[in-house]
C-alpha cells in the first residue's frame, strides 16, 4: 500500500496568549494525510479550537510552523527570538570567564560565534515573515514552475502535431494556477452556529462572503453558486433570502457548511460541528459531512470534546490535554488499546449500550500528579507501536510497550 501524501503538517505549534504567555497550545505536532478524517478530542479549554484557528491563521502563531500542500502558511518566530536571547546570555557568561582567564583570542571567537548564530536566527525570522506574508504568491509560483517543467518534458517527446494542443493545455493550467489561493483551500466550520453567523446578513450574503472577499462581483454567478451550495447541504434556494435566526440549529450548521464548501476547500476544520445539536440531528450533519467528503475528496480535521462522536467518523484520533497532545493512534487502535491514562479516562466516560456492562462501567478520573512520576524524566511524544504515539517518559514507554505486547499476544497476532 502506498502512503497517501501528507496534506497538512503541524510542527511544534505554540499559541500563547496575553502578557503572561498563557499556553493554550503548547508544542503540538501532527500530520494529516490527504483524504483522511482526523479527530481531535479533549476536554473544554484544552486548546482544540485554538489549534484550528492558528492553522487557518485567525491567530498569529507564537511559534512553530504549519505546512499545507508543502507550502509553509504559518510560521511563528518566538523560538528564534528565544534562541537569540539564550545565546546572548550564554555567550556573555562565557566571555566573562574567558576574559578572567585572559584568553583574548577565545573571546573574539566566542563573539564571532554568537554573531553568526544571531545572523542565522534572524534569517529564519525573515523567512518566517516572508512565508507568512507571501504564501499565496509563493505557492502559485511553485505550481507554475511544476506545470512548466511537466510540459517542457512532454513537448520534448511529443509529435509535432500535438504541440499546439499541449501549448494550449499549458496556458490553461498556468492560468488556473495563477488564480489558486492556498489559504482559502482550508475552511473552518465554527463551533457555535449562532455566534458564527452574522444575524444582520441574509443566508445568501453569508454563504457568498468568501467569494466576494476574493473579488468576485458577478451576482448571477454568485447566486447560482449559493443555490448550488444550499442544495448540496440539504437546504433549498428559497432559504437564501432569510436570516440566520429563522433556522433551526441543524439548519444553521448546514449554512456554516455551505459557507465553507463554496470556497472549494481541500481541508475542512470542523470545530465541534454537532455538539450543540440534538442526537438525531447530529447523525444527519455527520452523514452530510461524510457525503461531501466523498464527493469532494475532502480531508477533515474533526474537533470534538468526547470520543463517542469521533469514533465512527475518524480514521485517526489525536487526544489533547491542556495544550498538549497525549496520544495519537488509528481510531480502532485507540479504542482497542488506549494507553495514556487521560485517554482511558475519556473512554471510561462513554456510556455503554449494554445495561449489564453499563452497570459495571467505572468512571476513571485522570489526575496527572497521581498518574505519572515525572520528577526524574519529563514526558515526550513517543511512538510505542507503528503509528501509535503516546506522551510518556522512557519508564512509561516500557510499561506501555509491554502492555501492548501482551494484548497483541493474547489476540494471537
Ligand atoms: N484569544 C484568546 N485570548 C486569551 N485566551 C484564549 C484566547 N483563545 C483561547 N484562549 C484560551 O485558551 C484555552 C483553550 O481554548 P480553546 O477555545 O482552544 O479550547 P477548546 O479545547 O476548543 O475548548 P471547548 O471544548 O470548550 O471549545 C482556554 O483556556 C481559552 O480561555
Ligand atoms: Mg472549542
Amino acid at each position: 500500500m502506498t502512503e497517501a501524501e501528507t496534506i497538512l503538517e503541524v510542527r511544534h505549534l505554540k499559541q500563547y496568549f496575553g502578557k503572561r504567555d498563557f499556553k493554550a497550545v503548547d508544542d503540538v505536532s501532527f500530520t494529516v494525510r490527504k483524504g483522511e478524517v482526523v479527530g481531535i478530542v479533549g476536554e473544554s479549554g484544552c486548546g482544540k479550537t485554538t489549534t484550528g484557528r492558528s492553522i487557518i491563521r485567525l491567530n498569529k502563531a507564537t511559534s512553530g510552523d504549519v505546512y499545507f500542500k508543502g507550502q509553509r502558511i504559518v510560521a511563528g518566530t518566538r523560538s528564534y527570538t528565544d534562541a537569540i536571547a539564550h545565546a546572548k546570555v550564554d555567550a556573555r557568561q562565557r566571555v566573562q570567564e574567558l576574559r578572567r582567564a585572559g584568553d583574548a583570542k577565545a573571546v573574539r571567537e566566542e563573539r564571532a560565534r554568537l554573531k553568526a548564530f544571531v545572523a542565522e536566527q534572524r534569517a529564519q525570522i525573515r523567512a518566517a515573515h516572508r512565508d507568512h506574508k507571501h504564501c499565496v504568491k509563493l505557492y502559485r509560483k511553485r505550481l507554475q514552475k511544476e506545470i512548466n517543467e511537466l510540459y517542457d518534458e512532454k513537448e520534448k517527446t511529443a509529435a509535432p502535431a500535438e504541440l499546439a494542443e499541449l501549448s494550449a493545455q499549458r496556458r490553461a493550467r498556468l492560468k488556473e494556477a495563477a488564480g489558486e489561493n492556498i489559504v482559502t483551500k482550508i475552511q473552518m466550520i465554527f463551533q457555535d452556529p449562532i455566534a458564527s453567523l452574522d444575524p444582520r446578513m441574509t443566508v445568501r450574503e453569508i454563504i457568498a462572503e468568501g467569494l466576494r472577499i476574493q473579488g468576485i462581483r458577478d451576482s448571477a454567478y454568485i447566486d447560482g453558486k449559493v443555490f448550488e451550495m444550499l442544495e448540496r447541504v440539504g437546504l433549498v434556494k428559497e432559504h437564501a433570502g432569510r436570516y440566520p435566526h429563522e433556522f433551526s440549529g441543524g439548519q444553521r450548521q448546514r449554512i456554516g457548511i455551505a459557507r465553507a464548501i463554496i470556497m472549494n476547500p481541500e481541508l475542512i476544520i470542523a470545530d465541534e460541528p454537532v455538539s450543540a445539536l440534538d442526537v438525531s440531528i447530529q447523525a444527519q450533519v455527520i452523514n452530510l459531512l461524510n457525503e461531501l467528503r466523498q464527493e469532494m475528496g475532502l480531508t477533515i480535521l474533526f474537533i470534538a470534546h468526547d470520543l463517542s462522536v469521533v469514533k465512527y467518523f475518524s480514521d485517526r484520533i489525536i487526544v489533547m490535554y491542556f495544550g498538549k497532545i497525549v496520544e495519537i493512534a488509528d481510531s480502532d487502535e485507540l479504542f482497542a488499546h488506549p494507553l495514556h491514562p487521560y485517554t482511558r479516562s475519556l473512554l471510561s466516560a462513554i456510556p455503554l449500550p449494554n445495561p449489564h456492562y453499563e452497570k459495571k462501567r467505572k468512571r476513571m478520573i485522570y489526575v496527572p500528579s497521581e498518574a505519572h512520576d515525572y520528577s526524574r524524566e519529563q514526558p515526550e511524544l513517543r511512538e510505542i507501536a507503528p503509528g501509535h504515539f503516546v506522551s510518556c517518559n522512557r519508564q512509561e514507554m516500557e510499561i506501555y510497550q509491554r502492555k501492548l505486547g501482551k494484548s497483541c499476544d493474547g489476540k494471537g497476532t
